[in-house]
Protein backbone atom coordinates (compact mmCIF):
# COMPACT_ATOMS: atom_id res chain seq x y z
CA UNK A 1 0.00 0.00 0.00
CA UNK A 2 1.33 3.46 -0.92
CA UNK A 3 1.20 6.38 1.77
CA UNK A 4 0.54 10.02 0.73
CA UNK A 5 0.76 12.68 3.32
CA UNK A 6 -2.06 14.77 3.57
CA UNK A 7 -0.67 18.39 3.75
CA UNK A 8 0.76 22.04 2.05
CA UNK A 9 3.22 22.40 4.99
CA UNK A 10 6.72 21.92 3.02
CA UNK A 11 8.41 21.18 6.46
CA UNK A 12 6.28 18.80 7.45
CA UNK A 13 6.80 17.28 3.82
CA UNK A 14 10.62 17.12 3.57
CA UNK A 15 10.42 15.56 7.39
CA UNK A 16 8.64 12.73 6.48
CA UNK A 17 10.01 12.01 3.30
CA UNK A 18 13.04 12.02 5.16
CA UNK A 19 11.81 8.51 6.38
CA UNK A 20 11.32 7.15 2.86
CA UNK A 21 7.89 6.08 3.29
CA UNK A 22 5.76 8.90 1.35
CA UNK A 23 5.17 7.75 -2.01
CA UNK A 24 3.10 11.49 -3.34
CA UNK A 25 1.03 14.10 -1.69
CA UNK A 26 -2.59 15.05 -0.96
CA UNK A 27 -3.52 18.54 -0.69
CA UNK A 28 -6.82 20.55 -0.37
CA UNK A 29 -8.16 24.15 -0.47
CA UNK A 30 -8.51 24.13 3.00
CA UNK A 31 -4.40 22.68 3.83
CA UNK A 32 -3.59 25.41 1.02
CA UNK A 33 -5.25 28.23 3.26
CA UNK A 34 -3.45 27.59 6.06
CA UNK A 35 -0.14 28.36 4.14
CA UNK A 36 1.39 31.84 3.32
CA UNK A 37 2.74 30.79 -0.09
CA UNK A 38 0.89 31.18 -3.77
CA UNK A 39 -0.37 27.49 -3.72
CA UNK A 40 1.28 27.09 -7.43
CA UNK A 41 4.92 27.23 -6.06
CA UNK A 42 4.08 25.16 -2.96
CA UNK A 43 2.39 22.53 -5.30
CA UNK A 44 5.63 23.23 -7.46
CA UNK A 45 8.01 22.48 -4.42
CA UNK A 46 6.09 19.68 -3.19
CA UNK A 47 6.77 17.79 -6.54
CA UNK A 48 10.74 18.37 -6.70
CA UNK A 49 10.67 16.61 -3.05
CA UNK A 50 8.34 13.82 -3.21
CA UNK A 51 8.99 13.31 -7.65
CA UNK A 52 5.79 11.34 -6.87
CA UNK A 53 1.88 11.83 -7.86
CA UNK A 54 0.59 15.69 -5.83
CA UNK A 55 -2.70 16.25 -6.00
CA UNK A 56 -3.99 19.73 -6.22
CA UNK A 57 -7.53 20.90 -6.12
CA UNK A 58 -9.36 23.20 -8.74
CA UNK A 59 -11.46 25.56 -6.45
CA UNK A 60 -14.16 26.48 -9.01
CA UNK A 61 -17.38 24.59 -9.09
CA UNK A 62 -18.10 25.07 -12.94
CA UNK A 63 -17.17 22.84 -15.95
CA UNK A 64 -15.47 25.55 -17.54
CA UNK A 65 -13.40 26.88 -14.38
CA UNK A 66 -12.34 23.60 -13.62
CA UNK A 67 -10.98 22.85 -16.85
CA UNK A 68 -9.27 25.97 -17.49
CA UNK A 69 -7.47 25.27 -13.52
CA UNK A 70 -6.83 21.98 -14.53
CA UNK A 71 -5.19 22.60 -17.15
CA UNK A 72 -2.90 25.42 -15.44
CA UNK A 73 -2.36 22.84 -12.59
CA UNK A 74 -0.83 20.13 -14.95
CA UNK A 75 1.44 22.81 -16.35
CA UNK A 76 3.30 23.15 -12.88
CA UNK A 77 4.99 19.70 -12.97
CA UNK A 78 4.17 15.89 -14.21
CA UNK A 79 4.03 14.94 -10.75
CA UNK A 80 0.58 17.10 -10.59
CA UNK A 81 -2.88 14.73 -10.53
CA UNK A 82 -5.77 17.67 -10.78
CA UNK A 83 -8.18 16.88 -7.98
CA UNK A 84 -11.69 17.99 -8.47
CA UNK A 85 -14.95 17.36 -6.58
CA UNK A 86 -17.33 14.98 -6.72
CA UNK A 87 -20.44 16.62 -8.47
CA UNK A 88 -21.44 16.63 -11.75
CA UNK A 89 -19.48 19.66 -13.32
CA UNK A 90 -16.35 17.28 -11.35
CA UNK A 91 -17.55 14.29 -13.29
CA UNK A 92 -17.37 15.90 -16.36
CA UNK A 93 -14.29 17.68 -15.74
CA UNK A 94 -13.03 14.55 -14.83
CA UNK A 95 -14.02 12.97 -18.26
CA UNK A 96 -12.31 15.89 -20.56
CA UNK A 97 -9.00 16.34 -18.54
CA UNK A 98 -8.46 11.94 -18.63
CA UNK A 99 -8.96 12.31 -22.32
CA UNK A 100 -6.50 14.82 -22.65
CA UNK A 101 -3.66 12.54 -20.81
CA UNK A 102 -3.95 14.59 -17.42
CA UNK A 103 -4.63 12.24 -14.37
CA UNK A 104 -7.67 13.12 -12.02
CA UNK A 105 -8.42 12.63 -8.59
CA UNK A 106 -12.39 12.84 -7.68
CA UNK A 107 -12.63 14.14 -4.23
CA UNK A 108 -15.08 14.08 -1.49
CA UNK A 109 -16.73 10.81 -2.12
CA UNK A 110 -18.97 9.27 0.64
CA UNK A 111 -20.95 6.65 -1.44
CA UNK A 112 -20.29 3.05 -3.23
CA UNK A 113 -22.50 4.78 -5.89
CA UNK A 114 -20.13 7.98 -6.35
CA UNK A 115 -17.15 5.78 -6.64
CA UNK A 116 -18.50 3.94 -9.34
CA UNK A 117 -19.37 6.91 -11.39
CA UNK A 118 -15.60 8.26 -10.53
CA UNK A 119 -14.23 5.07 -12.46
CA UNK A 120 -16.62 5.53 -15.30
CA UNK A 121 -15.24 8.40 -16.57
CA UNK A 122 -11.44 7.11 -15.94
CA UNK A 123 -10.74 8.68 -12.46
CA UNK A 124 -6.65 8.37 -11.80
CA UNK A 125 -7.97 8.03 -7.99
CA UNK A 126 -10.39 7.97 -6.16
CA UNK A 127 -10.77 9.86 -3.05
CA UNK A 128 -13.18 8.23 -0.09
CA UNK A 129 -13.22 10.64 3.23
CA UNK A 130 -13.32 7.59 5.68
CA UNK A 131 -12.47 9.89 8.80
CA UNK A 132 -15.60 12.20 8.07
CA UNK A 133 -17.93 9.31 7.66
CA UNK A 134 -17.01 8.20 10.94
CA UNK A 135 -17.68 11.36 12.41
CA UNK A 136 -21.37 11.46 11.50
CA UNK A 137 -21.53 7.24 13.27
CA UNK A 138 -21.36 5.86 9.57
CA UNK A 139 -18.91 3.28 8.85
CA UNK A 140 -15.94 4.86 6.85
CA UNK A 141 -14.17 1.49 6.21
CA UNK A 142 -17.74 -0.23 5.18
CA UNK A 143 -17.00 2.24 2.09
CA UNK A 144 -13.74 1.10 1.45
CA UNK A 145 -14.97 -2.47 1.73
CA UNK A 146 -17.97 -1.29 -1.31
CA UNK A 147 -15.54 0.51 -3.84
CA UNK A 148 -12.45 -2.04 -3.71
CA UNK A 149 -15.18 -4.77 -4.23
CA UNK A 150 -16.76 -3.28 -7.01
CA UNK A 151 -13.73 -2.18 -9.09
CA UNK A 152 -12.25 -5.68 -8.67
CA UNK A 153 -15.58 -7.04 -10.50
CA UNK A 154 -15.14 -4.62 -13.08
CA UNK A 155 -11.10 -4.74 -13.26
CA UNK A 156 -11.65 -0.76 -13.13
CA UNK A 157 -7.80 0.81 -12.82
CA UNK A 158 -8.75 4.00 -10.71
CA UNK A 159 -6.78 3.33 -7.60
CA UNK A 160 -8.24 4.03 -4.73
CA UNK A 161 -7.00 6.74 -2.28
CA UNK A 162 -8.53 6.49 1.22
CA UNK A 163 -8.83 10.03 2.81
CA UNK A 164 -9.78 11.51 5.46
CA UNK A 165 -8.02 9.60 7.94
CA UNK A 166 -7.65 9.69 11.68
CA UNK A 167 -5.35 7.42 13.00
CA UNK A 168 -3.48 3.89 12.90
CA UNK A 169 -6.62 1.69 12.88
CA UNK A 170 -7.56 3.40 9.47
CA UNK A 171 -4.30 2.78 7.82
CA UNK A 172 -4.73 -0.80 8.84
CA UNK A 173 -7.94 -1.33 7.87
CA UNK A 174 -7.21 0.31 4.72
CA UNK A 175 -4.39 -2.26 3.95
CA UNK A 176 -6.42 -5.09 4.97
CA UNK A 177 -8.95 -4.32 2.73
CA UNK A 178 -6.22 -4.11 -0.20
CA UNK A 179 -7.15 0.16 -0.60
CA UNK A 180 -4.21 0.96 -2.90
CA UNK A 181 -3.53 4.34 -1.33
CA UNK A 182 -3.48 5.91 2.22
CA UNK A 183 -3.36 9.79 2.53
CA UNK A 184 -1.89 10.81 6.34
CA UNK A 185 -2.03 14.03 8.26
CA UNK A 186 1.61 14.46 9.32
CA UNK A 187 0.21 13.07 12.66
CA UNK A 188 -1.46 9.90 11.76
CA UNK A 189 1.63 9.12 9.74
CA UNK A 190 3.84 9.87 12.86
CA UNK A 191 1.51 7.63 14.99
CA UNK A 192 2.05 4.66 13.30
CA UNK A 193 6.18 4.41 14.48
CA UNK A 194 4.64 4.24 17.97
CA UNK A 195 4.56 1.27 20.31
CA UNK A 196 5.27 1.84 24.21
CA UNK A 197 6.80 -2.02 23.95
CA UNK A 198 9.25 -0.75 21.08
CA UNK A 199 9.90 2.27 23.62
CA UNK A 200 10.32 0.31 26.74
CA UNK A 201 12.36 -2.82 24.81
CA UNK A 202 15.02 -0.25 23.73
CA UNK A 203 15.65 1.12 27.13
CA UNK A 204 16.12 -2.17 28.67
CA UNK A 205 18.42 -2.59 25.66
CA UNK A 206 20.54 0.09 25.93
CA UNK A 207 20.43 -0.30 30.16
CA UNK A 208 21.49 -3.31 29.90
CA UNK A 209 24.27 -2.51 27.75
CA UNK A 210 25.31 0.19 29.88
CA UNK A 211 25.55 -2.06 32.68
CA UNK A 212 27.61 -4.63 30.71
CA UNK A 213 30.36 -1.58 30.15
CA UNK A 214 30.56 -0.76 33.62
CA UNK A 215 31.70 -4.34 34.37
C1 LIG B 1 -8.10 14.22 0.93
O1 LIG B 1 -7.45 14.30 -0.08
C2 LIG B 1 -8.40 15.33 1.84
O2 LIG B 1 -7.41 16.32 1.67
C3 LIG B 1 -8.36 14.96 3.28
O3 LIG B 1 -8.00 13.61 3.49
C4 LIG B 1 -9.52 15.46 4.09
O4 LIG B 1 -9.36 15.06 5.42
P1 LIG B 1 -10.13 15.73 6.65
O5 LIG B 1 -11.46 15.11 6.75
O6 LIG B 1 -9.26 15.38 7.83
O7 LIG B 1 -10.18 17.20 6.36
Amino acid sequence: MKFFVDTGNIADIKRLHALGIIDGVTTNPSLMAKETRDPRDILKEICDIVHGPVSGEVVSTEYDGMLREGRELRKISEHIVVKVPFTQAGVRACKTLTEEGTRVNVTLVFSAAQALIAAKVGAYFVSPFVGRLDDIAHVGMDLIEDIVEIYDNYEYTTQVLVASTRGPLHIVEAAKLGADICTCPPSVIEALFKHPLTDIGLERFLKDWEKAQQK
